[in-house]
């Protein structure tokens, strides 16, 4: 089992556009047993990806290519024996307005199974204003 960590850009995206995205999540994840979160603080996205190396490469492929963000730069790419996120084909976990009260919220919705570097490169764009 592989885990990716990646961070992108898209400035104002609306909220039309991120239902699609997560519409496309539920899709395509569920089929190909894909499981992760994604934040959004208006200007960044941060996405945590887990599951098979060739789907993860499948569903990375149609991410690249998606012209709604771009500079993808993926953080850490790490092994895992199990699944942080196993019940969320793909979470969007909302950030709270107020950027001094991100971390101790976001700190509450992460699942127990992250390990303690995904944990703190999450925690870390949370703090980003
Ligand atoms: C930040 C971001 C994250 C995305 N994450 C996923 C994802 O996890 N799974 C997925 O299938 N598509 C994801 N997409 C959408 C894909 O780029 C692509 O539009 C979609 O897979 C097309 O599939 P569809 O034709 O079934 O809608 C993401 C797009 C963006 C901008």
């Amino acid at each position: 089992m592989r885990q990716y960590i990646y961070v992108s850009t898209a400035p104002n995206l609306s909220d039309e556009s991120l239902d699609s995205i997560l519409a496309s999540c539920a899709r395509n994840n569920a089929e190909r047993g894909v499981t992760g979160l994604l934040l959004y603080n208006g200007r960044n996205f941060l996405q945590l990806l887990e599951g098979a190396e060739t789907d993860l490469l499948w569903v990375m492929a149609r991410i690249s290519a998606d012209n709604r963000h771009s500079g993808i730069s993926k953080l850490e790419d790490s092994f895992v024996t199990d699944r942080a996120c196993p019940d969320w084909t793909m979470r969007h976990i909302k950030l709270v307005e107020n950027v001094d009260q991100r971390r101790q919220a976001l700190e509450a919705e992460l699942p127990a199974g992250l390990s303690d570097t995904m944990r703190r490169i999450i925690l870390n764009f949370a703090a980003l204003n």
